[in-house]
């Protein structure tokens, strides 16, 4: 059974829809009820095992009681899939305090919470997996989304370090990091030029579909990543291999300038 944050919309709502399908019974988290619970009635019309309860990521009481109701509704938990996420425009002189708390609050805190109230479960299921949801962002900076990218870089290395200390106990901590996807996350972006040039900046040309994360979220969690821990699966098209406009060398020979 795998535990899914943010799971009532966009590639939450995927990853939840994926694994079932894989055969996992899911428990979604979200503040969305309305949305969450309609997530989750599809899938068990679908004829799979799904179970919505309302999940704040930034609560600590939040993660007690979904792990409760997920080991009395399915036994035992195996996975962990931190995806819940809040986004935040703004450098660091434009960044109100306020707004650093709630994402910081969120986007890492929120992970924190997840992985410290769920990885008692798993240890006592016999192991299993975590995977956090970390961005391109947590690579490389932009300058007007300070807070985001703050809690996106340490999510690359809580996973990390989670990694060390419960791969011992058996459980397996990865982060995923998406480019751009296709989903509410960047539904303000749609109407200016900011898209199309991260688009541009993308070798396969084009935004990703949820459908695309999950996959790496499903091998994560799987037995086919069996060996994998502490690693890092980036899903960008191509994005952060380098820069497309980069010069190209002289040929092998030619006289050096
Ligand atoms: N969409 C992108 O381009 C993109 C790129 C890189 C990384 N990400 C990351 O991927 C993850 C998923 O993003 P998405 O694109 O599906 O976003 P989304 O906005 O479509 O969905 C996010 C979900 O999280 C839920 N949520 C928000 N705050 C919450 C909270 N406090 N507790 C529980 N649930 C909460 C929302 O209700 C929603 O269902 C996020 O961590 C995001 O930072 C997104």
């Amino acid at each position: 059974m795998v535990i899914i944050s943010g799971a009532a919309m966009g590639q939450g709502e995927s990853h939840a829809r994926l694994l079932s399908e894989a055969g996992a019974s899911v428990v979604l988290g979200d503040i969305d009820t309305a949305r969450g619970g309609q997530v989750a009635e599809e899938i068990r019309a679908a004829g799979g095992r799904a179970h919505f309860v309302k999940l704040d990521v930034s609560q600590a009481a939040d993660w007690k009681n979904i792990v409760a109701e997920a080991v009395a509704t399915y036994g035992k938990v195996t996975g962990l899939v931190n995806n819940a996420g809040i986004t935040s425009a703004g450098s660091v002189l434009d960044c109100e305090e306020d707004v650093w708390h709630r994402v910081i609050g969120v986007n890492q805190t929120g992970v924190y919470y997840g992985m410290k109230t769920v990885a008692p479960a798993i240890i006592d299921a016999g192991g299993g997996a975590i995977v956090n949801t970390s961005s391109t962002l947590g690579y490389y900076a932009s300058p007007a989304a300070y807070a985001y990218q703050a809690t996106k870089g340490a999510v690359r290395t809580m996973t990390k370090s989670a990694a060390l200390s419960l791969g011992v106990q058996g459980i397996r901590v990865n982060a995923v990091f998406p480019g751009l996807v296709d989903t509410p996350f960047i539904d303000h972006h749609r109407s200016n030029s900011a898209l199309d040039n991260s688009i541009s900046r993308t070798p396969l040309g084009r935004i990703a579909q949820p459908g695309e994360i999950s996959q790496a979220v499903l091998f994560l969690l799987s037995d086919d990543a069996s060996y994998v821990n502490g690693a890092e699966i980036v899903v960008d098209g191509g994005m952060t291999a380098g820069s497309l406009g980069s010069l190209t060398p002289a040929p092998v020979g030619a006289k050096e300038a």
